[in-house]
Order: C-alpha cells, then sequence, then structure tokens
C-alpha cells in the first residue's frame, strides 16, 4: 500500500513581518530607552530614591544612548503605529475594548481560567494593555520632546505644566511602560506559543 503524502494545510499568518519587525525593534528600542534614562534620572533624581542599574556608566554616556535610541523608537514606532492604524489592524484585534469583557477577563485570570488559547485574538484585558502602552509610548515621546527642546517647543512644555510637569509626566509614563512589560513579557512566558507566533508570524 503506498503512502498518500496529504499536504499540511498553511497556518493563518497572526503577525505580518512588517508588526514582528517594527514590535522586536520597538522592544529592544524602550529597552535601551529605559535603561539610559534610569541613568540620566540618578544625576537629577526628582524622588528619593536612585535605580541600582542603568546603562552609559554616567550622565553624558547615558544622554548619547538615550538620544540614539530615540530616534529609532521614534521612527519604529510610527511604522508600527501608523501600519496598525492604517491597516485596519489595531480597529480588528484591539477594538471594541468593553469594560464588562474586561472585569470578567480579571475574573477569570484570577482563578486561573483566562482564555488565551488562539494567538490570532486578543483578550479584553491585553486589548486594553496594548492599546494603553501604545498610548503612554506616545505620552513618553510628547513629554520627552518637551524637556528636550523646552525653548523651541514652548508650547508643548507649556502643555505640561512646564518643564517639571514634563518631567513627572515622562517619569509617570516611563513607570507606566515598565509596568506594562513586566506583565505583558510575563503573560507571554506563560504562553510560548504567542512568542514563537511573534516570531514566525504563524
Ligand atoms: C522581550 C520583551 C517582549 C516580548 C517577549 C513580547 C512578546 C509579545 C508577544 C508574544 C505578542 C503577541 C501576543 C499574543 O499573540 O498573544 C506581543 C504583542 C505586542 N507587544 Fe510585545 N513583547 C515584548 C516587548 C514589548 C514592548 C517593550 C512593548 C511596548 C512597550 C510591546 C508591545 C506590544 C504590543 C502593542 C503588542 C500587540 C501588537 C499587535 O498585535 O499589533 N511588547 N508581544
Amino acid at each position: 500500500m503506498t503512502d498518500v503524502a496529504m499536504p499540511t494545510p498553511a497556518r493563518p499568518v497572526v503577525h505580518p513581518l512588517i508588526v514582528r519587525l517594527t514590535h522586536w525593534v520597538n522592544a529592544a528600542a524602550i529597552f535601551v530607552m529605559i535603561a539610559s534614562g534610569w541613568e540620566i534620572y540618578n544625576a537629577s533624581p526628582i524622588l528619593p530614591f536612585q535605580f541600582p542599574v542603568g546603562l552609559g556608566g554616567w550622565l553624558g554616556g547615558a544622554l548619547l544612548w538615550h538620544f540614539a535610541a530615540m530616534w529609532l523608537l521614534m521612527a519604529n514606532f510610527l511604522l508600527f503605529l501608523g501600519f496598525g492604524l492604517f491597516s485596519g489592524r489595531y480597529r480588528r484585534k484591539l477594538l471594541p475594548i468593553r469594560p464588562r469583557e474586561i472585569l470578567a477577563d480579571i475574573r477569570a485570570a484570577l482563578r486561573g481560567k483566562l482564555a488565551h488559547a488562539d494567538p490570532a485574538h486578543y483578550n479584553a484585558v491585553q486589548k486594553l494593555l496594548y492599546a494603553g502602552v501604545l498610548g503612554l509610548i506616545l505620552l513618553v515621546i510628547a513629554s520627552g520632546l518637551a524637556i528636550w527642546k523646552p525653548v523651541q517647543l514652548q508650547g508643548l512644555t507649556a502643555l505640561f505644566g512646564g518643564f517639571q510637569g514634563a518631567r513627572i509626566v515622562h517619569f509617570l509614563a516611563m513607570s507606566g511602560i515598565a509596568g506594562f512589560i513586566l506583565v505583558h513579557v510575563g503573560m507571554a512566558l506563560i504562553v510560548p506559543r504567542t512568542i514563537l507566533a511573534m516570531l514566525r508570524g504563524r
């Protein structure tokens, strides 16, 4: 009897190449921005503590890292966000975000029963976290520009209540992004299949 080779059905692409590339470049740029940002903060803390680690070795080195990664982050994030918005991906995958579904998913997560079997579909908590972090990245970029060029961009700096206000918003947005990364990487490690999908697309 001869074996008839059955073609394996092609699995659908969950994350197109541009999403995968920009996601990982975004992750790398954010890590460099946060680590060098902590070093910059340590040179003149706004709260009574310093970060135990940083990138750059000293203020001058950290600023070089921060400004280098800033251009990468801005260009890459524009692509990441632009594709998501204009291709309809965010409308399909992140909307609608319903408070009732978020509460139901939080309850399910606390019972260890949060549905995350299908990498093509985000649960309500993921939708909220992804939409939230996209907003936080916009805020961290805007407040960063206000701190970087407070004279040339004084309208923007004034929107944040001045230079110190922009520093505080920048710090809070960074804290939100760092909190997101902890939860996000934790959730991804619980379901490693989603990491493979973000690497291979399927
Ligand atoms: C090493 C760090 C990271 C890992 C392992 C990781 C992993 C993943 C995975 C596996 C997904 C797909 C989730 C799923 O299919 O259920 C995803 C999506 C996403 N991640 Fe990350 N991620 C990392 C860092 C980041 C960072 C730093 C950000 C932004 C601050 C970020 C923002 C996002 C967003 C917005 C999505 C949704 C993308 C879309 O579907 O269009 N990630 N990530």
